[in-house]
């Protein structure tokens, strides 16, 4: 077994005297029979920790800097009421995320709109409920806004999602901080986009905002992108670092990314060394804040050869389709029968979906002690953009979402049932 075979799984993940996987103190087993697969499952405290984590290195570098989470990376209620109870705010990027926050508990003035095609009825919804900042990236928003704005007789908050033309190490599909983005006002653009604002009674100026892409493995990239914007930032009172920060997947990467407290540390420091001590702190985690927290756990259905071993399980691309968008890499093992790699009992094989198509591959080179049908697989680190991406491709409901701590379970989004994929159709 390498160092830790529990190197990404959640805090206080462990294996108990029969080598099960205890998560938050539940055999995953137990789980896998009360709840059935596959299932998300979320250690709270782990959850909790995390939130915490950022609280405190913000706090340290950046004494109320404003920590949001991007609801995207987790949008289901119970996760948004955890993250509420740890004083965090809330990022939106759309209508049904900004209703869901709200649902949760969120208070509006501490909820931001973000979006690079927001509606009229998101832009209205934003100012009617009061929201803490709508997040302009584009000149359609500003024209838009003000006249919503103008029209209720009100002044709404707003911030400039500003491309910095950087570029981190990451993948091509969540990488936007470089100048041909869809995603906010190049430099020039953003300069121009601030006077108009300031001549406009109706909005009112606050922040600058760049998110340089996700899944960000070095710190550096931050740096550039402050001092990018740096020039742009006479009379601004807040500038949002928007989050991006990578995590392990796999034990190989686990210990070779920065910390949160690494991460703060150089936001931080590049905002006071390029822009100065004037500016509020604020930033919008969402992967590295949900990530770690959550598991995936499957029931081997089939175990064949065909030159490779494939182990098909009873989840995929439906319920993780981060593999097949962004080659994303996963570990897994067999729940009760953890194996370290190159152990005598390891057999290489293919994790797969039940999916029809070639690609539906959750790990393509894992190694698990001797998989049979029945057995329960786990993929750890599937806290982030899995149930928020999950689909029902195949006619195959969504999974539950179950918390563990202290050794209980509870279910916070049931199963979708069979008879909703018609539920819709008229
Ligand atoms: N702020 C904005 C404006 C964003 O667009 C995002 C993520 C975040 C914050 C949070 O970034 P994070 O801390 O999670 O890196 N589905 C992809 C990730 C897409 C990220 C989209 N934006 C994946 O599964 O890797």
């Amino acid at each position: 077994m390498s160092a830790d075979p529990l190197a990404v799984y959640p805090r206080g993940s462990a294996l108990d005297d029969h080598g099960h996987l205890l998560l938050g103190g539940c055999d995953a087993l137990e789980l896998a029979r009360e709840h059935g697969t596959p299932a998300y499952v979320v250690a709270e405290e782990d959850l909790r920790e995390q939130a915490r984590a950022y609280r405190v290195a913000f706090d340290r570098y950046a004494p109320g800097a404003h920590v949001s989470f991007a609801s995207k990376a987790f949008p289901c209620t119970a996760v948004l009421r955890v993250l509420e109870e740890e004083g965090l705010g809330c990022d939106v990027a759309s209508g049904g995320e900004l209703a869901l926050a709200l649902n949760a508990g969120f208070a509006p003035d501490r909820i931001h709109l973000h979006g690079n095609a927001k509606s009229e009825g998101e832009l209205q919804a934003a100012v009617d409920h009061g929201l803490r900042q709508v997040v302009v990236d584009n000149g359609d928003d500003v024209t838009r806004l003000a006249r919503i704005a103008a029209d209720r007789g009100t002044v709404q908050a707003v911030s400039i999602r500003v491309t910095p033309d950087v570029r981190g190490d990451t993948h091509d599909g969540i990488s936007t901080g470089q100048a041909d983005s869809k995603f906010g006002l190049g430099l020039d653009e953003a300069r121009a986009t601030i006077d108009r604002i300031r001549g406009l009674g109706s909005l009112r100026l606050e922040a600058l905002h760049f998110h340089v892409g996700s899944q960000l493995l070095e710190l550096d990239v931050f740096r550039r992108a402050v001092a990018a914007i740096a020039p742009l930032t006479d009379g601004i009172a807040e500038v949002n670092l928007g989050g991006g920060l990578g995590v392990a997947y796999t034990a190989d990467e686990a210990g070779r990314l920065p910390t949160v407290d690494e991460y703060a540390r150089v936001k931080v420091s590049a905002v006071r060394d390029l822009i100065g001590e004037r500016v509020r702190i604020s930033d919008e985690p969402g992967r590295s804040l949900v990530g770690r927290s959550g598991v995936t756990l499957y029931t081997v259905e089939t175990v064949k050869r065909n030159v490779s071993t494939w182990v098909a399980v009873d989840g995929g691309m439906a319920d993780n389709l981060r593999p097949m968008l962004y080659g994303a890499r996963y570990e897994a093992q067999i729940a009760d029968r953890f194996v370290a790699r190159g152990a005598a009992g390891a057999t290489a094989c293919r994790v797969v979906g039940k999916h029809c198509e070639s690609s539906d591959v959750l790990v393509a080179d894992a190694e698990l002690d001797d998989p049979k049908p029945g057995d329960v697989l786990v993929t750890p680190v599937t806290g982030a953009y899995g149930y928020a991406m999950a689909n029902t491709y195949n006619g195959v409901p969504r999974p539950p979402v179950v918390f563990v701590s202290g050794g209980r379970s509870r279910v916070v989004v049931r199963r979708e049932r069979i008879d909703e994929l018609w539920s819709r159709d008229v």
